[in-house]
């Protein structure tokens, strides 16, 4: 097989020898934490060689031999590179060109470290502790499970055997093809052969499960779809159990080919390091992305369930059945994913503003990042696989994401979906580039798609349009956005193929699609107002003139149909972030905000509240404007919050549901003292009789705890803790950990740290924690300080993973300000080995540089401003 790679510095295997069919024989040991590994791997020998080399970490070979007809070499020397994570058999004399078996037999470790073949322990329902054993493989951890050539253009079929004890589940890819058994306590679970594939997608589990099932329709070949969970759990499986064939038959539909495999099943682990892993045919998630429990459940887990569920599936033909040629192409997977789960999700759920969402979450996080210089392009050389997890970020999923978006709408989601059938047609079982999507998507379009889409993927940054308008002639021109509003000329240089959007439409316009391909044009507009970037459905910022947010702003405040959700969203958006980076005066943005005083979506006012809440946070330290924006916000969000009260009327619909608990934490936080008291008396209800716990209505339960937290002591800390101790379930313990970051006094956010790196916090659940405290600001200075203190202990617990020590420098700074804690943070980690998170480690100290500059720049301004509106 030869590689297409062209970069020679990529860390890849010979392509002397390679794999077409892997026999796994796994023998797990749940108390010793080890197990047994035999592989026979039929393999074609290219070149004659002395010597096989194959991937393998944390595995000790204990023999290999290869069989050629009937002729069998043995291995006469085994080594070992540790740093390229390879085992290199040496043999005595040349291995002949052609079909070859290679035999391995070797042992692992059974780790702790979610990563590769690992245990995860829970409590049983008599409180003892079990292990059950799962996988985890993207991006190079299949190593760690069996020697293989680990590499995702290096696709084989697979036989798996799973030797386990009598009495327990096994799960793999594939269904069962049969169970022998030779020990009375032990059986074999022979799984059918898989199609061909990436060692990344392989994934296998073992333990005491139960599962509810369900079967998709519409197929023609029905495919089984079962939720597994832990014992006592399945219940809660019940709603992705339903949605599970839905999305199915809907992808099967616009991908043009069937889900190829005979079942479908998703199983809740509760020790998993990322959301959801989309292994072929056996997608694993942590608990709280895939069980959902109507009655107990805070609501907003419903549409994370389904919006996980949805992008894991859609990886089942993206990634899957197409699979990126090399991990520089990790954004095809991801970005597409995000976009066509929401897509699904949309098309489920119609009444849940999925879109305007989406604008509000991916594309300004996508943007956010972007828009600092420690960003990166889409499209990144990954030399290591090891820096993988450094690009496991906004860039990949969420700015990936929005231009596809961007360049769905411009082509048409029907034409564009056109194009991705014949993508997956032609590269099915195999492999392929974003160079191939664009080839595909050409052909279907007629248009040359790498042209508009190459500067989006290939250069670091996102444009920003100056809009400025002369009697009716309006004129824009692009620049490279930058948050610390520095952008140098070299620095300014791309031309982006921007969809202008304008709306209405003008006349002057000619392109139908509206694509500026140039540094500046200059249009015609009707009188009144107009807008550009309709829909947000490019990835720029805008930033109009006075006159033109006037105009618009009238719009607002009329209820104007000129302006939809993302466009009301989109307009907060960019004002706030313009405002931040210095491109037009906070007290501009506060302006806009009074346009909005007859909103009433969630999706606009959970936006308000964020970026209000931004400035609140982050000039906490000037008390005047501290005070000065809490006023503004009780001003603002009183009538909402009395409309909207505490109680769930039954069979309220989910915009509401979740309208309310943002109204609510946004008072809290505002301190508006009605929302405060009411907060109070119901949590003392909820604590001192259990049999009212309904007081509290799961989906407000979280807000009610913050504030509590914020206005309260002692007592509330230690009531939510032992509910968090003592809450049966995951969502509930994330929302309770979510809350307790909020105390105030030094001494309790000191217990809140020690309360996350102990054995009552799950490893994977730190950034919970680190969220919340970030957002406090009493908090968040003692959090880096505790980050900095633990650093040794943080860095040994997540070297492995794949985003959480970034986490941990990030969060805590990510709405502090000051020049001498920059310097603090550089130099502390002058002398540390920072390569596995280099990136969250700059983007940390840009973001506060950023946040310094603003301070400094804008504390008199919005004093001036909070004093002439009398708060
Ligand atoms: N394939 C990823 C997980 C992954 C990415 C593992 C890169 C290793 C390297 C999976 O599909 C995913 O994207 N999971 C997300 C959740 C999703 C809903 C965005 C996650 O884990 O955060
Ligand atoms: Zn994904």
């Amino acid at each position: 097989m030869c590689k297409k790679s062209g970069n020679p510095n990529r860390v890849v295997l010979p392509t002397n020898v390679t794999p077409s069919h892997y026999t796994l024989t796994i023998t797990p040991d749940l108390e010793k934490y080890t197990f047994l590994g035999f592989v026979e791997i039929d393999i074609k020998i290219h070149e004659t060689t002395k010597t096989i080399q194959i991937n393998t970490k944390e595995l000790t070979i204990k023999f290999g031999r290869v069989e050629i007809g009937d002729k069998r070499h043995e291995a006469v020397s085994t080594t070992f590179d540790e740093a390229r994570e390879t085992t290199t058999f040496t043999f005595e004399s040349e291995l002949p060109k052609g079909d070859a078996l290679l035999t391995i037999y070797y042992d692992g470790i059974l780790n702790d470290k979610m990563a590769g073949f690992y245990r995860s322990s829970y409590k049983d329902a008599m409180d003892n502790t079990k292990v059950m054993g799962v996988t985890q493989f993207e991006a190079t951890e299949a190593r760690r499970a069996f020697p293989c050539w680990d590499e995702p253009a290096v696709k084989a079929t697979f036989s798996i055997k799973l030797v386990v004890p009598v009495e327990l589940e096994a799960l793999s890819n594939m269904p069962v093809d049969m169970i022998t058994q030779v020990e009375p306590e032990e059986k074999t679970i022979h799984f059918a052969k898989t199609p061909i594939m990436s060692t990344y997608l392989v994934a296998w589990a073992v333990g005491d499960f139960e599962y509810v099932e369900s079967t998709t329709t519409k197929l023609k070949d029905p495919v089984v779809c079962r939720v597994y969970t832990l014992p006592g759990l399945k219940e809660q499986g019940r709603f992705a159990c339903e949605i599970t064939p839905k999305i199915l038959e809907y992808f099967s539909e616009i991908f043009g080919t069937a889900y190829p495999l005979p079942k479908m099943d998703q199983i809740a682990v509760p020790d998993f390091d990322m959301g959801a892993m989309e292994n072929w045919g056996l997608i694993t998630y942590r608990t709280v992305a895939l069980l959902f429990d109507e009655k107990t459940s805070d609501v907003r887990f419903k549409e994370q369930v389904a919006s996980t569920v949805a992008h894991e599936l859609a990886h089942q033909w993206f990634g899957n059945l197409v699979t990126m040629e090399w991990w520089d192409h990790l954004w095809l997977n991801e970005g597409f994913a995000t976009w066509v789960g929401t897509l699904a999700v949309d098309h489920l759920f119609p009444e849940w503003d999925t879109w305007p969402t989406f604008v509000v979450d991916d594309v300004q996080r996508g943007i956010a990042l972007d828009s600092l210089r420690s960003s990166h392009p889409i499209e990144v050389p990954v030399n290591d696989p090891h820096e993988i997890h450094q690009i496991f970020d906004a860039i990949s999923y969420s700015k990936g994401a929005s231009v596809i978006r961007m360049l769905s709408n411009w082509l048409t989601v029907d034409v564009f979906l056109a194009g991705i059938r014949r993508y997956l047609k032609k590269h099915e079982y195999k492999n392929a580039t974003t160079d191939d999507l664009w080839s595909a998507l050409s052909e279907e379009s007629k248009i040359d798609v790498g042209e508009f889409m190459n500067n989006w993927t290939r250069v670091i940054g996102i444009p920003i349009l100056e809009v400025s308008e002369n009697d009716g002639v309006v004129s824009v021109e692009q620049h490279r956005y930058l948050s610390t509003n520095d952008c140098k000329t070299e620095e300014d240089e791309t031309i982006w193929w921007i969809p202008l959007g304008v709306h209405p439409k003008p006349d002057s316009i000619a392109d139908p699609n509206q694509t500026l391909k140039t540094r500046s044009l200059t249009f015609e507009v009707p009188q009144g107002p107009y807008l550009l970037n309709k829909d947000y459905s490019g990835v720029f910022r805008t930033n109009y003139p006075p006159s033109a947010i006037a105009r618009i702003g009238k719009a607002i405040v009329e209820g104007s149909d000129l302006l939809g959700l993302s466009d009301r969203a989109g307009l907060v958006a960019d004002i706030s972030s313009l405002a931040k980076s210095g491109h037009t005066a906070t007290s501009n943005f506060l302006d806009l905000v009074q346009y909005y005083k007859n909103e009433q979506t969630y999706v606009v006012w959970q936006l308000l509240s964020i970026r209000m809440g931004e400035i609140t946070s982050i000039f906490a330290d000037i008390e005047r404007v501290h005070q000065g924006m809490q006023q503004f916000q009780c001003n603002l969000v009183d009538a909402m919050v009395q409309k909207l009260g505490w109680e769930f009327p039954e069979g309220e619909d989910y915009l509401t549901i979740r309208l309310r608990s943002t109204m609510l934490k946004t008072a809290g936080r505002a301190g508006h003292k009605a929302t405060i008291a009411e907060a109070r008396r119901r949590f003392a209800i909820f604590v001192s009789d259990p049999t009212q716990e309904s007081i509290l209505h799961p989906s407000i339960r979280q807000t009610a705890f913050e504030i509590v937290l914020t206005h309260g002591g002692e007592d509330e800390f230690r009531s939510i803790l032992k509910y968090f101790k003592t809450a049966p379930k995951q969502d509930q313990q994330v929302l309770s950990l979510l809350a307790l970051a909020f105390v105030q006094q030094p001494e309790l956010i000191a217990e809140v740290h020690q309360l996350a790196i102990s054995d009552a916090v799950r490893p994977q659940d730190i950034h919970y924690v680190l969220a919340g405290l970030s957002a406090n600001p009493k908090a968040r200075l003692l959090t880096w300080h505790f980050v900095r203190d633990n650093w040794s202990l943080l860095e040994e617990r997540y070297k492995s993973s794949m985003g959480l020590l970034g986490a941990c420098v990030k969060y805590p700074l990510v709405q502090c300000a000051g020049v001498e804690l920059v310097k603090e943070v550089s130099e502390f980690f002058a002398d540390k080995d920072t390569k596995n998170f280099q990136r969250a480690l700059d983007q940390a100290i840009e973001g506060l540089n950023v946040n310094t500059a603003w301070v400094a720049r804008e504390e008199q301004g919005l004093v001036e401003w909070l004093s002439a509106h009398q708060y």
